[in-house]
């Protein structure tokens, strides 16, 4: 028998080191060495296995298909890829509060509808709250079942006897298995949780919602190592102040990423909003200055925003600049290609950037929108109201291409805007829809000489 080794593995880097070290030398995070136990063994693999054992070409693997069945949102089926798959692990992450409580009872609801077995395991609730969150949604067929517990052999036991097909887990940080010494919450407990529901979810099929708290940093508890284990990563995202939420696949071994579902919180729970971009531009004020709609991709699906910004005369040395729902240094930077390239005087001038709604986008193709939104608030003249634009702006003001145009003017034009600005390169590419005008721009002199 060789002799076992103890060596200690940072959880995020991977760096290995003989002995314990609080401060990780590869990758400079703290508390993250973790000891493990690396035994070389003899290979015990029989010669039978060893000839049996072979590559297979690509083109002779049969593909099986899937039988996934509708959680009952069309707009989750969409984030999940095209509805629950039987086995998988899927983790809901979120703000306390948000509605991811709300969110899978409610799919309890729709799941109970189907005559789907539905076990809803609570860690943070009582029976009677859950009843009373239930009570508020809707009607509940019988066969949805709930369970008040934390101790994971417990939930362990209750699911191996009764077979539900899925499962939700409210939350995996209140669950603690009694062979772990540490709380309930910690990297270790909520680790070893994850593992033991991931067997159960691959080893009987079944299928299991994880919700997972978020802590400041915006990461779930225990960094990474959930995110690893799951199948899925949903975040349940929104402003607590404003009603819609937003469902957004991180990760997903059963679809694509990046995908998003639109969710409105209402007196009778969560309903699915089935055109954002008309509930995103609800409100949107008719011929002020500084205001300009742009459209922006959320995985395959385009959406319209209202980009709002303010620039005034700065009253104090050193002006303010502050960006909502987008990246400020973003916006310091287009504010300086316009300062350089146009002789804009914006340093003597406070800039406030917003995009309304509430909404949080980062996409380059958001760059023209701002740019002309800045222009249009600094000259004080308005932008025709049926006008979109996207693109991304370069240092030197140029107008540079962004992907997806044509499923861009298509939304557009769906929602009735008749002109759209875009970068010329892109222009080309599309065919254009019937009474739609077509603005290609090389740059951002272009772009404010045709609109404003
Ligand atoms: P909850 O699902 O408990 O959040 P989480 O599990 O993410 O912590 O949602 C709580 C919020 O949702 C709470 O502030 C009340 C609100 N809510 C409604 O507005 N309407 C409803 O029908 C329900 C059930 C909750
Ligand atoms: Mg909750």
């Amino acid at each position: 028998m060789a002799k076992a080794k103890n060596i200690y593995f940072c959880q995020e880097c991977g760096h290995e080191s003989s002995k314990w070290l609080g401060q990780c030398p590869g990758c400079k995070q703290w508390n993250t060495f973790v000891e493990e136990v690396v035994e070389h063994k003899k290979s015990t693999v029989s010669q039978k296995l060893i000839s049996a054992a072979k590559p297979v070409p690509l083109d002779e693997i049969v593909m099986k298909q899937e039988d996934r069945f509708s959680s009952g949102f069309p707009e989750l089926d969409h984030v999940l890829g095209g509805g629950i798959v039987p086995g998988s692990l899927v983790l809901v992450g979120g703000d306390p509060g948000i509605g991811k409580s709300t969110l899978l009872l409610q799919v309890c609801q729709n799941l109970g509808a189907q005559q789907v077995r539905v076990l809803y395991i609570s860690g943070e609730e009582s029976l009677q709250q859950i009843k009373l969150r239930a009570q508020r949604i809707g009607s509940f067929s019988g066969s949805l079942t709930l369970f008040c517990e934390t101790n994971l052999e417990l939930i362990d036991e209750v699911i191996r006897r009764e077979k539900p097909q899925v499962v939700i887990i409210d939350s995996i940080q209140t669950m603690y298995s009694e062979s772990i010494a540490s709380s309930p919450g910690s990297v270790s407990q909520v680790r070893e949780a994850t593992s033991a529901f991931m067997q159960l979810a691959k080893g009987n099929g079944i299928t299991i919602f994880l919700v997972g708290h978020v802590t400041k940093e915006g990461v779930v508890a225990g960094p990474r190592v959930l995110e690893h284990m799951v199948d899925t990563v949903l975040y349940f995202e929104g402003d607590r102040h404003a009603t819609y939420r937003i469902l957004r696949g991180v990760k997903n071994r059963f679809g694509s990423t990046n995908e998003i579902g639109v969710f409105q919180m209402q007196e009778q729970g969560l309903v699915e909003v089935e055109n954002p971009s008309e509930y995103m531009l609800s409100g949107k004020p008719e011929g002020a200055s500084g205001s300009v709609v742009a459209c922006l991709m959320e995985g395959t699906r385009p959406m319209l925003l209202e980009v709002q910004a303010l620039v005034c005369r700065s009253s104090f040395g050193i002006p303010r600049r502050t960006a909502a729902g987008t990246d400020t240094n973003r916006v310091n930077l287009l504010m300086a290609v316009l300062e350089k390239r146009f002789n804009m005087r914006l340093g003597e001038c406070d800039a406030y950037v917003n995009i309304a709604g509430g909404m949080k986008m980062n996409e380059p193709a958001l760059d023209l929108s701002i740019v002309l939104a800045i222009i249009s608030s600094y000259k004080d003249c308005c932008i025709d109201e049926k006008t979109i634009c996207f693109g991304e702006v370069g240092l030197s003001g140029e107008v540079r291409a962004v992907s997806m145009a044509a499923q861009r003017i298509q939304e557009a034009h769906r929602m009735g805007f008749t002109t759209c600005i875009l970068p010329k390169v892109s222009i080309d590419t599309i065919k254009k829809p019937e009474g739609m005008t077509l603005i290609g721009v090389k740059n951002v002199q272009e772009a404010v000489r045709r609109i404003l």
